[in-house]
């Protein structure tokens, strides 16, 4: 609900409040975010002044400067933090209260920028601005989020040139570390948390694009927060383009935090008339610690930003091309692979990069959408209508948004390209970037992909973009909205296309994206072990839902790490499984394994997509959970293994103390080959280890771990499970866990009837 009474203003819910009024002098000072309150806590919860700090300055007849906390601010008004709004050559004058509103329902973005979607309540708060100008703030209050976007209108009769316009701005209370993920191709989302001093952080992105270097989303948490306790808040960013993000605190104890679209190189001629719509930010609140608010992160995202036909709807078990064949396929592979992948039990069947134009390497074709009929001579319908009768769905790759300019396309049009204001062509993956701010590359677009599509019968859709952009500034915002047009235009009327979005992996995983294409793909590295960090650390602020995350071949192309099959099998689970590498390579045991792997998913893919998803505390290795009340799942991953291992416990979470679960680990399987010379040891025959008896016997046989099974209380196995012991070489034991480097165990807790 949204309450009003003398000026101040209340969003609140079950979960979640925030508060602030209007100071006497149209100033609007924050007051809360947090757990639900009530409008009579105003005394309670505003920063006292007393008789200030020197040296601060305020507008004239002011009681105090503006050194409190405010909901918005303006430059040359005496607060000397960080500004949300700056005007090109503008007299510096303050934003003031003008009126409220309040509606019953999300009030639409008014351009083609995404938006947060479903029930909610939208408080309207209209400032005024010396001469004309007013800005709109909107408040919209989800079940576990608050967004905020602000919107400049300019009533004035001459043009304003904006030079930075935030989405939100707010100041709190307190001490806070912020953790933000940054990184770069095939090494995304590295967590890195420090402590928000006077001299604040900076999250930027300036490659056209939401970026692997910088994800939009970050988090502030009090100092001390755990997974379980403390105070936590995560924010976000609904926008795919250049954004920037600012928190500093100052010395009388405020943070400061503002976000939205990257100020560098930005100007924005607002001719008289019109208006400027920011991106929503997202701000999500939880005194339940680190996992508090993913899970309110995550909750949000399922029910409000992804498209309403996912929401809550299991996705396919995929298989890619990509990893397998590369550019090098006809038809006949494809259909020796999907008669494999439907073996397996894979239900969807995608056709990756390579299908069309000249595209035998990355360095031509982009751009152009007629079928290679070297590659395939039946077309798109004709491969379709094969895999239909294998039993499999057809998913197709494009990378609408670059063109080569060793293609059709660009040799009929090179004025559709973006090039870079210094004159020099600037390529990336041999490609160039389209204008996507003209309408007639909008058009050319949507023509062709949607014709793809329908003739293809095409069911999900792989959208790639693989370069930076050099556009910075209005030009980089035009262009994003250009692709939110275009996405509007091919998705909207064909809701059931599952499409995933991808940008050389995890380079665009963002909420704007999201709000098209229900999953991500979450990196071009597939290395299981390495992408598990990934996954970890996008589940901070995306749900596994949103997480493609395929198993690929050992060893692994980037960095030769040989990893069981069960292990990366056991990683795809905690978000979407899928299989990305040449299928009649597989051995016999291999093939039986990935059966068990997908029969496993399939029975509980729901809890692993959409359960409620846990962070956990692990005596070694690192452990996550997913939990639909009934049935919860437990991974635990290892790295490198040591010797004389201590004992183990795991700490699942939110189990009933007096409900009797039945446990049960599933098994590690392992190659015999891995126990070396102790073969010698245990075998009654004398055999090589690595000699052909060994190895033909490791294509048709795995040797099996022992299965932990138990049944227990709720309170018992959150007070830790005890694992079995480890291998430790000292003997062998049938209970005991086989160890090995990059072991993982996926422990089932199902509740007793
Ligand atoms: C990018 C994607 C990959 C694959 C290739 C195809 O790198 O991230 O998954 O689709 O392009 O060229």
């Amino acid at each position: 609900m949204i309450l009003s009474e003398n000026n101040v203003f209340l969003l609140k819910n079950d979960n979640i409040s925030y508060m602030f009024r209007v100071t006497e002098h149209g100033n609007l000072e924050h007051l809360h975010f947090g757990l639900p309150i009530q409008l009579g806590d105003v005394d309670a919860l505003s920063v006292k002044y007393g008789t200030g700090w020197g040296s601060n300055s305020g507008p004239e007849g002011e009681e105090f400067p503006m050194y409190y906390p405010l909901e918005w601010s303006c430059l040359g008004t005496g607060d000397y933090r960080e500004s949300p709004t700056e005007f090109a050559g503008e007299d510096p004058a303050g934003f003031k209260f003008s009126y409220a509103k309040t509606y019953e329902a999300i009030v639409p973005i008014k351009c083609s920028l995404p938006q947060a979607r479903g029930k909610a309540e939208t408080l309207e708060i209209v400032l005024a601005y010396v001469g004309g100008l007013t800005l709109h703030l909107f408040y919209t209050l989800f079940d576990t989020a608050i967004t905020r976007r602000a919107v400049l209108v300019n009533n004035t009769d001459q043009p304003v040139t904006v030079t930075k316009l935030m989405s939100y701005m707010l100041d709190i209370q307190g001490d806070y570390e912020m953790t933000t993920f940054n990184g770069s191709w095939i090494a995304e989302m590295r967590s890195y948390r420090a402590k928000v001093g006077l001299s604040g952080i900076v999250n930027e992105s300036t490659t056209g694009f939401s970026s692997a270097l910088h994800n939009p989303g970050f988090i502030l948490n009090e100092p001390g927060a755990t997974e379980e306790c403390g105070e936590v808040l995560g924010f976000n960013l609904i926008y795919s383009g250049n954004h920037y993000a600012r928190v500093q605190k100052t010395n009388e104890g405020l943070t400061r935090i503002t976000q939205g679209i990257s100020p560098v190189d930005f100007e924005w001629v607002l001719k008289p008339t019109e208006r400027f719509e920011t991106p929503e930010g997202v701000l999500v609140y939880s005194n339940k610690g680190f996992g508090g608010m993913s899970e309110n992160m995550h909750r949000f995202i399922n029910e409000h930003i992804v498209p309403v036909t996912w929401q809550g709807k299991d996705r396919p078990i995929l298989y890619n091309d990509w990893e397998g064949c590369m550019f090098n396929f006809n038809e006949a592979k494809l259909l020796s692979l999907a008669k494999k992948a439907k073996k397996l039990g894979c239900e969807l069947f995608v056709l990756d990069d390579g299908w069309f134009g000249e595209r035998d390497s990355d360095k031509a074709g982009l751009g152009d959408y007629d079928v290679n009929k070297k590659k395939l001579p039946n077309g798109l319908s004709g491969l379709q209508k094969k895999l239909e009768n294998i039993g499999l769905s057809f998913g197709l790759w494009f990378e609408p948004e670059a063109v080569n300019p060793d293609s059709k396309l660009y040799r009929a049009h090179p004025e559709w390209a973006l090039h870079a204001n210094s004159g020099v062509t600037v390529l990336g993956r041999n490609e160039l970037l389209l204008d996507l701010s003209k309408a007639e590359v909008r058009d050319y677009i949507v023509d062709n992909v949607s014709k793809c599509i329908d003739e293809g019968h095409v069911s999900y859709v792989k959208w790639d973009m693989n370069r930076h952009s050099t556009a910075l500034g209005a030009t980089a915002h035009k262009c994003v909205m250009g692709l939110y047009d275009v996405l509007n235009r091919i998705f909207t009327d064909r809701p059931e296309v599952l499409l995933e979005s991808c940008s050389s992996g995890g380079n665009r995983f963002d909420l704007g994206m999201l709000c098209f294409s229900p999953q991500i793909w979450s990196s071009d590295d597939t290395d299981a072990v390495e992408r598990f960090h990934i996954q970890y650390n996008l589940s901070y602020l995306y749900p596994l839902s949103t997480m493609g995350a395929h198993v690929s071949a050992a060893p692994h192309s980037q960095t030769l790490r040989d990893t069981p099959l069960t292990t990366r099998g056991n990683i795809s689970f905690f978000g979407l499984l899928g299989y990305e590498f040449d299928l009649d390579e597989l051995t016999p045991v291999e093939t039986d394994e990935i059966m068990n792997q997908i029969e496993f998913y399939k029975e509980h893919r729901h809890t692993f997509q959409f359960g409620n998803f846990r962070r956990l505390k692990a005596t070694e290795g690192i452990s996550m959970q997913v939990s639909d009340g009934r049935e919860t799942i437990v991974g635990l991953f290892h790295e490198l293994v040591y010797a004389a291992p201590g004992y183990e416990k795991i700490y699942p979470v939110g189990l009933i103390q007096d409900k009797r679960y039945n446990v049960e680990r599933s098994k590690q399987l392992q190659n015999a080959s891995k126990f070396g010379g102790l073969l010698k040891v245990v075998l009654p025959v004398k055999v090589h280890p690595d000699g052909l008896v060994v190895r033909t016997a490791g294509k048709r046989y795995r040797m099996q771990d022992s299965v932990q099974t138990c049944s227990a209380s709720g309170a018992a196995l959150m007070s830790g499970l005890s694992l079995n012991a480890r291998f430790m070489g000292t003997g062998y034991d049938p209970q005991m866990r086989m160890q090995g480097d990059f072991i993982s165990n996926i422990y089932l807790l199902t509740e007793e009837s």
